[in-house]
């Protein structure tokens, strides 16, 4: 525990519940290694409180906040300034306090970009992409990869419309290539979309499955996907980190693919998240660890 004094800073996480975040301990391992005199604090906000909560960074000078479920959105509408990538998303999951102007990021975008580099040894440019999904987690990673050069993305989702949404998004706001891919059914029933599926997994070199689909307690369901049409050239990342292995991982990895879980983007986010703020170089491993104990209890 750091000694509150009057020099410490306070950042924190607004969200409901919150009390289920691993910022919490990722932030104060990093700044106990550091020996910085700040506290990140989870603060339960709920969604009438939101605009007060906002206000409160700037009276009382917290240096910051991460922002979660349920108000990644309607915090975008409070702010002062947003990002690129925070005005395009409509989410923001970071805010900085700068002397009172309060400014919106989304590094969970930026974060997931800086875990593919650095975990997966992959650049966002080097090649097109297929996200599964297009809800907010879908929303947040299409655009950075947009912003950070994909060449191309492509969309399948339940909801049609919602991939369309997400594909108009994309285009209009970064000009990046966009293609709704039609939801793909159980492999042996693929009848017409084989072809379709085949053109679309022959063109990309990553695919993100970004829905809730395998979390705990749901550790057997896997989207339907073409399975059988993956290989050594794909690398796969399921934004689920519990469990570390989901069971679409398992399958693409049997495929023969790469794979990757979500921790790398939680860590990553919380990095960025963490230099904005302080302005230092984030502690990487220290907050690896600290993050690992709390998805591991
Ligand atoms: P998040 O912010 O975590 O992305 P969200 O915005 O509610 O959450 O989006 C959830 C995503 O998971 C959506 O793409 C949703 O598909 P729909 O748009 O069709 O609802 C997808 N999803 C969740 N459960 C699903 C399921 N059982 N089968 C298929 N897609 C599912």
């Amino acid at each position: 525990m750091p000694q509150i004094n009057g020099g410490t800073k306070i950042c924190g996480i607004f969200g409901y519940p919150v009390e289920h975040s691993f910022s919490p301990s990722m932030h104060n391992a990093a700044f106990e290694h550091l020996s910085m005199n700040w506290a990140y604090v989870p603060f339960p906000v709920r969604s009438p409180d939101l605009p007060a909560a906002v206000e409160s960074v700037r009276a009382l000078g917290l240096a910051g906040v991460n922002v979660t479920v349920p108000h990644k959105q309607a915090v975008a509408g409070l702010v002062d300034e947003l990002s690129p990538a925070a005005k395009l998303s409509g989410a923001v999951n970071t805010v900085i306090n700068r002397e009172g102007l309060l400014a919106g990021h989304n590094t969970d975008g930026e974060g997931f970009v800086r875990a593919l580099r650095e975990e997966a040894g992959l650049e966002a440019a080097s090649a097109p992409v297929l996200i599964i999904g297009a809800g907010g987690a879908a929303r947040a990673v299409a655009v950075a990869l947009a912003l950070s050069g994909a060449p191309a993305v492509f969309v399948t989702n339940r909801t049609e419309k919602r991939a369309v949404g997400l594909c108009r998004l994309l285009s209009d706001g970064t000009g990046c290539e966009t293609a709704v891919v039609e939801w793909p059914c159980e492999t042996e029933q693929m009848g017409e979309k084989r072809y379709l599926w085949e053109d679309v997994l022959n063109s990309v070199g990553l695919v993100v499955q970004t829905t809730s689909i395998g979390m705990s307690p749901d550790f057997d369901s896997a989207p339907p996907f073409p399975f059988h049409l993956l290989g050594r050239g794909h690398t796969v990342v399921d934004l689920v980190y519990n469990p570390s292995h989901t069971a679409f991982m398992k399958r693409c990895r049997a495929a023969g693919a790469r794979v990757f879980n979500g921790a790398g983007m939680l860590l990553h986010q919380g990095a960025i998240a963490f230099e904005l703020w302080t302005g230092r170089k984030a502690p990487l491993e220290v907050m690896r660890r600290a993050l690992k104990e709390g998805i591991g209890n």
